[in-house]
């Protein structure tokens, strides 16, 4: 990758810019071409469902060690699922402790399968919380505003707005005061979270919100964190507080 590949090229797209501004946060779906919205609104062609299925065949998989599955606690996961992954990440009374969907199906897995816990960004945990996440579909995403989850929101708006990478750019350089505007192939969004896990068409298959932050931290040549780093879960409680309000699309689909 050459660096001036990476430099911002402004096009004119100032014009949508405007006419969008002031309307509350926007959806990465919006800035999309049709052909990839088309690919997210039929879930009988929308490749995340995919993993939607697998995920549906390890809801019922007994554990080998103790035998139990998901579905004999949660008998149906449309209503016992219904809005769940909306209210993450939060501050976990049981575990006393701060956290996101993902560390609290693993959490579930090691303490009522008791077998081990899946790997940050892997295929099964994927699955599980885009099955998870589908449940909330449609439904605002919203932001607790208790003590617990205060500070992780003050902690990841720092992170957001720290400039980083050889390029020396902070997340906010780009989708907060460069959306609409182009960068290489793409049309900079306002880097919302209310699709994942997303399938990227770039990617050719589906990945976490994770790995998405790593794929931006990459293309400003700053070094990733590790998936379950503490610096990711505040960005993660920092921009659900953004997209407040915007409609979840789980599983979503991008360029
Ligand atoms: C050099 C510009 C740039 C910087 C800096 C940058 N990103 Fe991105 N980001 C992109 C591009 C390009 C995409 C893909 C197109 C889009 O959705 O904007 C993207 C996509 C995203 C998405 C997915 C949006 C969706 O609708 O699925 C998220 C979330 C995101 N970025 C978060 C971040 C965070 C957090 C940081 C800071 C750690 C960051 N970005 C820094 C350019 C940037
Ligand atoms: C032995 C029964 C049992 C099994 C097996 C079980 N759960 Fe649970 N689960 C519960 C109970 C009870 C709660 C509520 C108390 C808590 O949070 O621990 C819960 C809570 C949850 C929550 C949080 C709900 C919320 O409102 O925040 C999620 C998500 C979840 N389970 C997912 C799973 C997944 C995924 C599996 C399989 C990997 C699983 N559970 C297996 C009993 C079970």
């Amino acid at each position: 990758m050459k660096r001036l590949a990476l430099i911002l090229i402004i096009y004119a797209a100032h014009a949508q810019a405007q006419t969008l501004a002031g309307s509350g946060p926007i959806s990465g779906y919006d800035f999309m071409e049709p052909t990839t919205q088309q690919l997210q609104d039929d879930d009988f062609i929308n490749p995340a469902f995919f993993l939607v299925d697998r995920g549906l065949a390890l809801w019922d998989q007994p554990s080998p060690t103790n035998s139990k599955s998901c579905g004999i606690c949660h008998q149906d996961i449309e209503t016992d699922m219904y809005d769940v992954s909306r209210q993450y990440p939060k501050y976990d009374t049981k575990l006393s402790k701060f956290i996101n969907l993902e560390m609290k199906i693993n959490s579930e897995i090691v303490n009522k399968l008791d077998a081990s816990p899946l790997a940050p960004g892997s295929e099964d945990l994927l699955a599980l919380t885009s099955l998870i996440g589908l449940q909330s579909r449609g439904l605002p995403m919203a932001s607790a505003s208790n003590a617990e989850t205060q500070p992780w929101i003050e902690r990841g708006k720092t992170i957001y707005k720290t400039k980083r990478g050889q390029l020396n750019l902070s997340c906010a350089d780009c989708h907060q005061d460069h959306w609409g505007d182009r960068l290489r192939g793409d049309t900079i969004s306002q880097g919302q979270i209310n699709a994942f896990p997303i399938f990227r068409l770039i990617w050719g298959e589906v990945g976490s919100l994770q790995r998405m932050f790593s794929w931006c931290m990459n293309a400003v040549r700053s070094e990733p964190y590790n998936n379950d780093a503490d610096e990711y879960l505040a960005l993660e409680a920092f921009l659900t507080k953004k997209a407040q309000g915007l409609a979840i699309e789980t599983p979503g689909v991008r360029r």
